[in-house]
């Protein structure tokens, strides 16, 4: 029971399950004093079963807003099956009425989830996953699951971990996803699969990212690059046709190298411009301390263009020079164009030719980070954004798909030299750059890709080493030497590719994500029927939470955690 009016004598019920709201009317001409009573006395929220008969309202009432508007229901009787407490946060909800706070929605989810809102969501998502389980299954894929309980599987972040009982002092990993496993499957032959499969990272949380979160995982043999990316648009676009919206393929596509020079991100945002230029040559001959130190150095100078930013005051601009800085660059400098003439800091130092490299417009302002690269892309990108969003220029229905490829192999730490995997330990390597560069894993790109959407990565994959003596060495460069060590940690996969491997690749989705864009929520949450909160806490099922002592002596532990 979703709301009910009493109009004295005639009571009227907006009645709610998951298909919608009908309206049903008690009235002495059809319905017996007994069941006006009764239906007056009925709990909101309460379960109730109804009998009457459906039939057209008076042209005067019908309700136009609702689906149901053109009829009601006629009832005789209803009887309460289900009674509601009140509800510690209200279902039914006014146009301009306010949501509860999160928290308290996260804590009575059980109510939350009957919002007719958070229904159409959890119901597409549904929807989503027929379809792709459709899609992937009419191609020769097939559904296969594995291990929950399992061993450590790199992407990245943390493990999970569960103690063993039976095991003292070991320990099962959750996995942060099924990626050693699938590589297995083409080794066994099962040379197409594809899982619904939930992944767990212990990492830190944001509005795009749980713990626990459920991924389109595939993998196939004998397949290249251009082939997995074919694949996953046409799935995109049968799932976005699902969800009623026309994608058109293929998607653009954009080296990593291009992405960061010209954008400061590996998945830029395509809807605006406001791309990022390397002003060094402009800025080499002037004698100013920011720019020549960083030019010396071996940094650039480089900016964006914002056209129409002249206006902005010098607070603004400020609070822009303040991201910079947050995301780790020395400032941001700042020249603009007002009645042809330049101003800031470093305006009477620029030479004519440096204004025509400028090329700046009336009413322009131009932002500058002067830097190395891995200072100044994350320091631009996060301006660039601001930016945007400042100047109203992201047009929120557009849907720039984007393939990012040829990601770097290896990220390497400038103070140690210590490489890490950029996408995981299991990709291959481009074999030009391996042939060209034999001795500098850190200049290899790797046979990566990921798929974005409006600046939000949809997926990842790459082809992986099948070669288990070249799997062997990429272990080793990531510090992983020790052959023992190497067999102790990823074994079962050496083994398996020992064994004979295919050539093979693949590539994974997020659900929850895709199920966010779709539905248009702000967060993960909104699509995931019983989310963490970004600080990883289940709110309603009150999880983590503590065992009593005997429980922990039981899998042989022993917490240190204050107070216990
Ligand atoms: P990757 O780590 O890029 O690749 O993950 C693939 C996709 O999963 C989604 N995703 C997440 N969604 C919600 N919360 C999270 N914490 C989270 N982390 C990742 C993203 C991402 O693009 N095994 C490889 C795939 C492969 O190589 O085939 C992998 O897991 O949408
Ligand atoms: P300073 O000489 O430190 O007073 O800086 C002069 C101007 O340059 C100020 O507007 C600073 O914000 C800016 N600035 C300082 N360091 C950098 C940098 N690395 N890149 C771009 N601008 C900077």
């Amino acid at each position: 029971m979703h709301r009910s009016r009493n109009l004295g004598g005639l009571v009227f019920i907006d009645l709610r399950d998951r298909a919608g709201m009908v309206q049903v009317s008690f009235n002495p001409d059809w319905s017996s004093a007994a069941a006006i009573a009764d239906a007056a006395a009925v709990g909101v929220e309460s379960v109730v079963l109804v009998e009457g008969v459906v039939e057209l309202r008076p042209a005067e009432m019908r309700n136009a807003h609702l689906d149901t508007g053109d009829v009601e229901v006629r009832a005789t009787s209803i009887r309460v099956v289900g009674p509601a407490v009140t509800p510690a946060i209200p279902v039914a909800r006014g146009k301009n009425d306010a949501l509860p706070a999160e928290d308290l929605r996260l804590r009575h989810r059980y109510l939350d989830l009957r919002r007719p809102e958070l229904q159409a969501n959890l119901i597409l998502r549904h929807r989503l996953l027929q379809v792709t389980r459709q899609f992937l299954s009419e191609r020769g894929y097939l559904e296969l699951e594995t291990p929950i309980l399992t061993k450590p599987t790199p992407e990245g972040a943390r493990d999970y971990l569960v103690p063993s009982r039976v095991h003292p002092g070991e320990f099962y990993a959750l996995p942060q996803s099924p990626q050693i496993y699938k590589q297995l499957f083409m080794c066994c032959g099962f040379d197409r699969y594809f899982q619904i499969a939930r992944c767990f990272r212990d990492e830190d949380l944001r509005q795009d990212r749980q713990p626990e979160f459920t991924q389109i995982d595939i993998e196939a043999s004998f397949i290249e690059r251009d082939d997995i990316m074919a694949l996953s648009e046409s799935m995109i676009a049968a799932i976005w046709l699902e969800a009623g919206h026309v994608v058109a393929t293929p998607f653009e596509r954009m080296s990593y190298a291009d992405a960061m020079e010209r954008y400061g991100c590996d998945r830029p945002d395509l809807r605006y411009g406001l791309e990022i230029h390397d002003f060094t040559a402009a800025f080499a001959p002037l004698e100013f301390g920011v720019t020549s130190t960083a030019i010396a150095a071996g940094g650039r100078v480089r900016g964006i263009r914002v056209s129409g930013g002249a206006a902005w005051s010098r607070k603004q601009v400020d609070e822009l020079e303040a991201l910079a800085k947050k995301a780790g660059a020395g400032g941001l400098l700042r020249v603009k164009k007002v009645d042809g003439k330049l101003d800031g800091p470093v305006a009477k130092f620029l030479t004519p030719d440096a204004e025509t490299a400028l090329a700046l417009a009336d009413g322009d302002l131009a932002l500058f980070v002067a830097a190395g690269d891995r200072v100044s892309n994350p320091a631009l990108d996060r301006v660039r954004q601001e930016c945007a969003r400042r100047l109203g220029i992201v047009d929120e229905n557009a849907r720039r798909f984007l393939w990012v490829t040829d990601f770097p192999m290896f990220d390497q730490d400038p103070a140690t030299g210590a490489l890490s995997a950029v996408h995981h330990p299991f990709t291959a390597a481009n074999p030009d750059d391996m042939a060209a560069f034999p001795d500098a894993p850190e200049k290899w790109r790797a046979l990566a890709y990921d798929c974005v959407l409006n600046g939000l990565e949809l997926g990842g994959g790459s082809i992986r080493t099948s070669d288990p003596r070249v799997q062997s060495r990429m272990f080793a460069l990531l510090g992983i030497g020790d052959e023992a060590e190497q067999e102790r940690r990823f074994g079962f996969l050496l083994e398996g590719l020992r064994a004979g491997a295919p050539p093979h690749g693949g590539i994974a989705f997020g659900v929850d994500r895709i199920a966010m864009l779709l539905s248009r929520g702000a967060s993960l949450r909104d699509v995931i029927a019983f989310p963490k909160t970004t600080a990883a806490r289940a709110l309603f099922e009150n999880a983590p939470s503590s065992v009593p002592p005997e429980d922990l002596r039981e899998l042989h532990l022993r917490s240190t955690a204050e107070g216990e």
